[in-house]
């Protein structure tokens, strides 16, 4: 029944438990007769919630910039589908969101298709060039230097965007439109230039650096004098609209082979990089099948390796499904502490086994099983934190700001598209390849370096993760979908590096758990704990008496700033409930 996802306390069992304490209770104080329970209270929408979803009747988009949010409903508009829409978005976040969206990088769709009732991923994540060695982050003495997966052209992937979004409208698009017109709101906003919005505004300072160690990046992104574009300036992007024309009207081999590959390579190996034309050509995306999981009567389904997403979030709801969450409150510090000793032991397992599925064999099945999932909450005490030392994996047979983008999107025939992509850091490496436009990537920084060395946020790993010719660096995106009784309720997912995990399973928790409509489940404190660093992390917002039971029970608590952008809709009784996040400007839910 679709309509349990939003209610109060959507699940029978607990809420009863709770309940007949209650009551107990109260009968002590007052004369309580054999009365019927009171009916449970009506779907959570406005009543009572201090922030509100937007809601849909027909099709909705829900995205980090608004006009890209606006170009995917226009799609569906016109009788489009969901596949058509993320094409439009995807391309349009390239040209108004260029710190995240991207051609020149990569990343994972979960498509639903609602006729077939059946779930598919594109895996479109950056591969090494074939000139990888396992050592190509080392200096000779063995010690791994981050400036060369970071800030230099080693780090940059093979980008798989392009190959990404054209697999996905070959194969599930409705037909009704082609790449080039999908392709042409992108190109004009490229070509006419965007008013610099308050958003880019705050986010271009913060690579400026890197833009000057790159004149075809200044050019576009900053003033002649070195400062960045700023508030009401235009940006103009001629060189990326002609590269998404070509790829309108020739299709993906526009950008893997001829000028813009060769124009890539160039640009990549001036920068200390080994790409070659032959990478390029021979990149292709993949399709891959979902992982599914379950959780209190939930379905749930995310993405496969080399993201690690879909493996860790369907392990903390295993493992998170023998607790009472309900009972002990969101935002307690017993759900919070349940919640840390829980992701310390899927992070541990993270950095043990996953990497890319085609060059390593990965235990999914047993990650991801109930079994498995029963012998790690054994060790999760009530009473004290673990110091992430004491963990170690079973058999199971810095950061930066948020700079991945996420959107979600259902259109009128329930048919979805979860799509997180990603240039790793803010503008990637900063480096547009000259003549093209196209920002590259620095995804390889997510390749474990050296057993035990850290990327950006601060993940390690093992030969599981060790750099490799055409290996695909494992990644944290995790776009997921919750289904109930088969039918789609929700399309959800996150930028966030390492918290990307967290953050979709804790929007999950704050549905199915604590009955909190769509966007208070957004806007919720979020927490995480990776294990290395071994600190709990909160947002800013949670407050003093429960950091301090916290702290009494062992945690290390680090107050951070906010982190995510999560862009989600959820589906019921037919009506789309969208929710962006207001934790970064401009993100927009969209719908008709
Ligand atoms: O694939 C990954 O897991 C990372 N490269 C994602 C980076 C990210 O989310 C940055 N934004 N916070």
């Amino acid at each position: 029944m679709s309509a349990q996802l939003f209610q109060a306390k959507p699940w029978g069992a607990p809420r009863k438990a709770l309940r007949a304490g209650v009551l107990t209770l109260l009968c002590l104080a007052t004369p309580c007769g054999l009365q019927a329970e009171p009916p449970l209270p009506p779907p959570i929408i406005s009543q009572g919630a201090r922030v509100l979803p937007v809601l849909a009747s027909h099709g909705m988009v829900v995205a980090q910039e608004g006009t890209a949010s606006k170009i995917g409903v226009e799609i569906l508009r016109r009788g489009g589908n969901a596949i058509d829409a993320a094409v439009a978005t995807g391309l349009a976040l390239a040209v108004t969101l260029p710190r995240a969206g991207n051609l020149g990088g990569g990343g994972f769709m979960l498509v639903y298709i609602a006729k077939e009732k059946k779930t598919v991923v594109i895996d479109y994540r950056e591969a090494a060039p074939a000139d990888t060695p396992r050592d190509v982050f080392l200096t000779e003495a063995g010690d791994a230097v981050a400036a060369r997966s970071r800030d230099s052209g080693l780090g940059v992937g093979v980008p798989g965007t392009v190959a990404g979004l054209s697999l996905a409208l070959r194969k599930y698009g409705s037909g009704k439109f082609s790449l080039a017109e999908l392709a042409a709101p992108a190109v004009t906003l490229a070509r006419a230039g965007l008013e610099v919005s308050d958003d880019l505004a705050d986010s271009l300072p913060l690579a400026q650096t890197r833009f000057k160690r790159w004149p075809s990046s200044a050019r576009i992104f900053l003033h002649p004098d070195g400062t960045a574009l700023s508030r009401g300036d235009r940006l103009v992007q001629t060189d990326l609209a002609s590269v998404l024309e070509a790829i309108g009207r020739d299709g993906e081999r526009a950008f893997y082979e001829g000028p813009v590959a060769e124009k890539i390579v160039a640009s990549v190996r001036a920068a200390g990089g080994r790409m070659t034309v032959e990478d390029l050509k021979s990149y292709r995306a993949v399709e891959r099948a979902p992982l599914h999981g379950s959780y209190r009567g939930y379905e749930i389904a995310s993405v496969p390796p080399p993201s690690s997403g879909g493996v860790h979030i369907i392990e903390l709801l295993n493992m998170l499904e023998g607790f009472p969450l309900a009972s002990l409150g969101a935002d307690s510090a017993a759900t919070i502490h349940l919640l840390a000793e829980a992701m310390k032991l899927a992070y541990a397992d993270r950095a043990e086994y996953l990497g890319d599925p085609d060059q390593v064999k990965i235990p999914v099945a047993g990650l991801i099983s109930k079994a498995y999932a029963e012998r790690l909450r054994a060790q999760i005490s009530t009473a004290r934190a673990r110091p992430y030392a004491e963990i170690k994996p079973l058999d199971p047979a810095p950061y930066e700001s948020d700079q991945t983008t996420h959107f979600s999107i259902v259109d009128h025939d329930g048919n979805a598209v979860s799509n997180t992509y990603t240039l790793n850091f803010s503008y990637g490496l900063g480096l547009v390849a000259e003549g093209t436009g196209i920002l590259l990537n620095n995804e390889l920084d997510d390749f474990a370096a050296k057993p035990g060395a850290p990327n950006a946020y601060g993940l390690t790993g093992g030969a599981a993760n060790a750099p490799g010719p055409r290996k695909r660096p494992l990644s944290s995106m995790a776009p997921a979908m919750v289904f109930r009784d088969g039918e789609l309720e929700l399309v959800t997912g996150s930028p966030g590096g390492s918290r990307i995990i967290t953050i979709v399973t804790e929007i999950i928790l704050d549905i199915v758990d604590f009955g909190m409509n769509l966007a208070e489940a957004t806007e919720a404190v979020r927490v995480h704990d990776q294990g290395l660093p071994d600190e709990l992390q909160v947002e800013r917002g949670l407050n003093a008496d429960t950091i301090r039971l916290l702290q009494a029970l062992g945690h290390k608590v680090v107050v951070h700033g906010a982190w995510g952008s999560a862009q989600s809709i959820l589906r019921v009784n037919g009506v789309l409930m969208g929710a962006a996040d207001t934790r970064q400007r401009e993100t927009l839910a969209a719908g008709y």
